[in-house]
């Protein structure tokens, strides 16, 4: 029987647990080969769901998982990062709608795009609405967020594309808490 028969039962139902590190690194485009190499099969990258423990996260860190073969960035966001995103008008984004799997056609204020009301847990896709490139994080770019190197797009902290060629906002999967130290994505 060949390794893909082997797994044939478990694959649709599964749910796989990435806690306790294995792939769970810290974030940024250094790391992506990292990431990559610690995804062991297709068979994870076609699971549905994933269960993430975030317990571990701490204020103004984030984390990057993966998911569905695309990288997830989970982020924990500092006050001031909040403040900055919600002090943000509609008027001055490129893109106005949430591009949220959880909310569509919501329009892209903060509030719409992080998992709960503080604002303090933003869950999105860790892959530049340009050419598909690995943003770096922790406060990268002109705008405190994220910076793709490729092309030059600056992501606010809110994940919304501010300058650069990047056409859209980094998009959020659908997420949900589980409780307040696990979040299931799909
Ligand atoms: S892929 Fe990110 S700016 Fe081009």
């Amino acid at each position: 029987m060949s390794h893909a028969e082997d797994n044939e039962g478990t694959r649709r139902d599964f749910l796989y647990y990435a806690t306790g590190g294995a792939g769970v690194v810290a974030t940024g485009a250094a790391v992506w080969p990292l990431v990559n190499q610690m995804n062991p099969s297709a068979d994870v990258q076609a699971l549905s769901s994933i269960i993430i423990d975030i317990s571990g996260v701490e204020v103004g860190t984030q984390i990057s998982v993966m998911f569905l073969g695309k990288p997830v960035f989970i982020r924990r966001r500092t006050e001031k990062e909040i403040a900055e995103a919600r002090a943000v008008e509609l008027d001055d984004l490129p893109d106005q709608l949430d591009r949220n799997a959880n909310k569509p056609g919501l329009d892209a204020s903060d509030e719409n795009r992080t998992m709960d009301e503080a604002g303090e847990w933003l869950v999105m896709m860790g892959v530049c609405t340009h050419l598909g490139c690995v943003p770096l994080g922790d406060g990268a770019g002109d705008f405190d967020g994220w910076f793709c190197p490729c092309h030059g797009s600056h992501y606010d902290t809110s994940g919304r594309i501010r300058k650069g060629p990047a056409p859209e906002n980094l998009p959020v999967p659908v997420a949900v808490f589980l409780d307040e130290t696990t979040i299931k994505l799909g």
